[in-house]
């Protein structure tokens, strides 16, 4: 094409993209130019539940596919679906009923994610995150997430439990990250430590759980990575994260914690190991979701007693605080 016709490098035929073209191309691939809920409309969601329920929790609890049945044990139990939440994005995955669950396990007030958002449904990170935000503004100060992972690690089978020590922030090392965009700081800080993410007093406890209930010989302390998903992971890509250090994989968790930490909430995360994860060539098995879903199925009544132990012993870490 003549240099004449072409001006910074667009010719006439082509359109020279606008600002806010540009902007519109950002919000489609990140939706998150200026574009995350406000602290305002966050409250409007809390005030929505805040006003139908005199449940008044500390713990938060984020479940994870198939270990939503652990709701079946709250007592005086409230459910109110995300379609009714004022600005709560919908679930639309498989096994996940997508509601928010208040009641009491043993007593103690907790309040439940059943059913999560995951990127690869189409959400921008934040959004998949800004339910811990209502947590929070609800008053939760502790949260237990769940979720369903591959075992990376050879030494993990599925019907494992990995109790989550730390995590690998990957699509963070591609700049996506549920905290980008401008910063609330009536949530928490701009710049933010992960080197704590986990909570040690938390982990302890889980500890005590799992030696009160003979677990030694399927629980483990790891590290988790998110990958957005919906596909499961190449060999190259498996082989790649075990190197880095990663000892399950799932697609969630991550941006949640991160967003928990943001506003200073304690966090415990645990994995269900639901499958292998098979970084081999030569071993044709496919991981398939009825697989993850048959693991949480067989391991529902374990966890249910796991994560109630887990919670009467935060509940007497408050009692304690309050001597
Ligand atoms: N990979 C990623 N996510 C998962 C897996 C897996 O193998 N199993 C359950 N969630």
């Amino acid at each position: 094409m003549p240099q004449a016709e072409k001006k910074n490098g667009y010719s006439k035929h082509i359109k020279r993209p606008s600002e806010n073209d540009f902007l519109h191309t950002c919000v489609k691939h990140t939706g998150n130019v200026h574009s995350q809920f406000s602290f305002e409309s966050l409250q409007e969601s809390a005030h929505y539940l805040l006003d139908r329920t005199s449940i008044r929790p500390k713990i938060g609890m984020i479940c994870g596919s198939g270990l939503g049945a652990i709701t079946d044990t709250l007592t005086q139990k409230q459910c109110f679906p995300y379609e009714e939440i004022p600005h709560f994005p919908t679930s639309t995955v498989k096994g996940h009923v997508g509601q928010m669950v208040f009641g009491y396990l043993h007593g103690v007030p907790i309040m439940c994610m059943q059913g999560r958002f995951h990127y690869y449904e189409g959400y921008p990170l934040w959004k998949c995150a800004m339910p811990v935000r209502v947590m929070k503004l609800i008053g939760v100060t502790h949260l237990i997430v769940t979720n369903a992972a591959g075992g990376l690690n050879s030494t993990y089978n599925p019907g494992d439990i990995m109790l989550m020590k730390d995590h690998v922030n990957i699509m963070g090392f591609a700049g996506n990250n549920p905290l980008q965009g401008p910063n609330d700081d009536r949530f928490g800080p701009r710049f933010l430590a992960m080197n704590k993410a986990y909570d040690k007093q938390l982990l302890a406890i889980c500890d005590e759980v799992v030696e009160e209930m003979g677990l030694q010989n399927i629980t483990h302390k790891g590290v988790y990575t998110c990958l957005g998903g919906p596909n499961y992971e190449t060999v190259a890509e498996m082989k790649l994260l075990r190197v880095l250090g990663v000892d399950a994989i799932g697609m969630s968790t991550v941006h949640e914690v991160i967003t928990a930490r943001h506003c200073d909430m304690k966090i415990v995360a645990f994995s269900l190991i639901t499958n292998r994860c098979v970084d081999d060539y030569d071993d044709h098995t496919e991981v398939n979701h009825e697989e993850v879903m048959v693991t949480g199925k067989r391991m529902e009544g374990l966890l249910k007693e796991f994560v109630s132990r887990i919670v009467s012993r935060i509940k007497e870490t408050f009692e304690d605080a309050a001597k």
